[in-house]
């Protein structure tokens, strides 16, 4: 792997797991309790390379995950967590390639994670109504892709109606009234395509899914994932004393050519 270049963010971190995301320029210089070092004297360094303080800290040097990213961003909106995220690449069935479109957009955490999966072959429309949001994720897009992605459009609108008529692979919905925008995106979403929708409350979730019953969706999956970390040294080995325990439920919806009122069986896995 190359060393680092001017310009590049890198991902500090200590042997206790705390991080800095900065990035590079010559001239300045990195500080914090632990000790100084240059940016310059960083860029001679590969990834995985240390420096060693006065102290006899130990920093590493990493290229940030998108999961790095994601807790440095602005934000501005509650964001959806890797572990939803995750599910949504893995149930949703995205695929490098595909046609994505996704509403709301809020602080772009989702929209970072399905630009560095679809890579640059897919398309992502991101549709948000309020235009302070659309700039926050344009300005954390940015951040993190150097640039605008030519695989990305970014619409302000209302999804409930949107301002094109294309059709798409997937539809992904994080929205405070998900059923209010069925109507549109179903007849937005392809055949067969899979509609995906991240709600908080199970009222939503109620409402959501009696909305696209009534369009004819079918293969319901409606889950959500628990994520608990692990404290392993020494002294202990057991699960971490707090959790974020609720995000939301997900639920997977399949568009079919029947748009008749489907039953109320779900499939689960
Ligand atoms: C929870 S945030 C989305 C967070 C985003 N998925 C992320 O990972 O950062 C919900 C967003 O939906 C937007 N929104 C609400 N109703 C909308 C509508 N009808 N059309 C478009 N955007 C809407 C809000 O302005 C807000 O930015």
């Amino acid at each position: 792997m190359n060393s680092f270049r001017e310009g590049e963010w890198v991902l500090i971190t200590t042997q206790k797991g705390k991080t800095w995301l900065i990035r590079l320029q010559k001239g300045d210089t990195f500080s914090c309790h632990l000790g100084s070092i240059r940016h310059s004297d960083i860029m001679e360094r590969k990834e995985g390379d240390f420096w060693e303080t006065s102290s006899g800290t130990k920093l590493f040097f990493f290229r940030p995950a998108m999961t790095d990213f994601l807790f440095h961003i602005k934000r501005r909106t509650q964001i959806m967590y890797p572990k939803d995220i995750g599910a949504i690449l893995c149930y949703g069935d995205i695929r490098p390639g595909m046609t994505i479109l996704e509403s709301g957009v809020g602080s772009g955490a989702l929209t970072l994670f399905l630009l560095a999966f679809l890579g640059k072959d897919g398309q992502v429309v991101s549709v948000e109504k309020r235009p302070e949001f659309a700039e926050l994720a344009k300005n954390n897009v940015r951040k993190v892709f150097g640039d605008d992605p030519p695989s990305w459009q970014l619409v302000i609108a209302d999804i409930e109606s949107p301002p094109f008529s294309v059709t798409f692979d997937r539809v992904i919905l994080d929205l405070p009234e998900p059923w209010k925008a069925v109507e549109s995106v179903s007849t937005l979403l392809k055949n067969g395509g899979i509609l995906i929708s991240l709600s908080p409350q199970v009222a939503q979730l109620q409402l959501i899914v009696k909305a696209l019953r009534k369009r004819g969706f079918r293969c319901f999956q409606i889950f959500e994932i628990l994520k608990r970390d692990w404290f392993i040294d020494e002294q202990r080995t057991r699960p971490v004393d707090r959790m974020i325990s609720h995000t939301g439920f997900l639920l997977f919806a399949r568009k079919t050519a029947d748009s008749s009122q489907s039953s109320d069986e779900n499939s689960g896995s």
